[in-house]
């Protein structure tokens, strides 16, 4: 069965089988976080949407999105999203209520002018979801495929570099994931490392489409090894019981 996982980006669609991870899909307990994050807005700019992951968090949605297949995969029920790119928005000066980002900003080709952007067509808070560069090799990923956290680390800016552009009044907060969390991006996986073992899996995490197929191989092959010998318990174990992880995911948020 061919599926359409909600954020496939650069990375192609995946294919799920039979006793295979579930596709991911957007996290209710992340939403609440975004929705959160956009307080009382009304109208609410929503910036590479992609397939619309987390638009239910927001109200009257306005989505920009410069992939012509990703603007095709946006179920019907959501506004159709405007081709066009961060760094240059369509709008006026504070046309919107909020704006959010998630998941996107390390593939701008200019991250400051982007998040600018959003500034000046923003009234209210601005939020940004994104990696935190400097926390993600503290994931226990990092033993089995390093590659891949080094890619994900030298594609994102900084939480300074994010803030310093949006200005104003801003925080950065850290999102806790659930044990059971729905979404697809690595860390969703830190207590049930079996799941990160299913290609489909890794496909919904672009980070992974970036590293050649002896980094995957070599994951795969150590990382049943300490499962079936117990290496990987004995260290990380106590992640299966863990109801919320800190990790590397962040939501930085600036109010004017
Ligand atoms: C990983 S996807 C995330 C999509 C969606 N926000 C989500 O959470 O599922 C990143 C999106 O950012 C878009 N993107 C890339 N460069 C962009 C830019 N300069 N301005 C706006 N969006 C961009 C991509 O086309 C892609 O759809």
């Amino acid at each position: 069965m061919t599926t359409l996982p909600h954020r496939t980006e650069d990375a192609g669609s995946g294919t799920v089988g039979p006793g295979r991870s579930a596709v991911p899909r957007p996290d209710e307990r992340i939403a609440r976080f975004i929705a959160e994050a956009l307080g009382d807005a009304r109208t609410v700019l929503n910036v590479g949407a992609g397939a619309g992951s987390y638009e239910n968090a927001a109200r009257a949605v306005t989505a920009v999105e410069p992939s012509e297949s990703m603007r095709a995969r946006r179920p019907v029920r959501l506004a159709r999203a405007i081709d066009a790119v961060a760094e240059e928005l369509p709008f006026a000066d504070g046309e919107f209520d909020a704006s959010m980002t998630l998941f996107s900003v390390h593939q701008w080709s200019d991250v400051r002018a982007g998040l600018r952007e959003m500034r000046r067509v923003t009234r209210g808070p601005v939020a940004v979801l994104s990696c935190d560069p400097d926390l993600v090799r503290e994931f226990w990923l990092y033993r089995y495929a390093p590659e891949v956290l080094d890619t994900e680390a030298l594609r994102h800016p900084t939480v300074e570099e994010l803030a310093a552009s949006l200005g104003g009044n801003g925080t950065v907060r850290t999102v806790p994931i659930p044990l059971d969390c729905t979404d697809g991006f690595n860390e969703a996986y830190y207590g049930r490392p079996e799941l990160l073992l299913d290609p489909a899996a890794r496909q919904a995490c672009s980070a992974w489409s970036f590293v050649d197929d002896g980094v995957r191989e070599r994951f795969d092959r150590t990382l049943r090894r300490d499962l079936e010998s117990g290496a990987w318990d004995e260290e990380f174990g106590h992640l299966r019981t863990r109801p919320t992880y800190e990790g590397s995911l962040v939501l930085v948020r600036a109010t004017p």
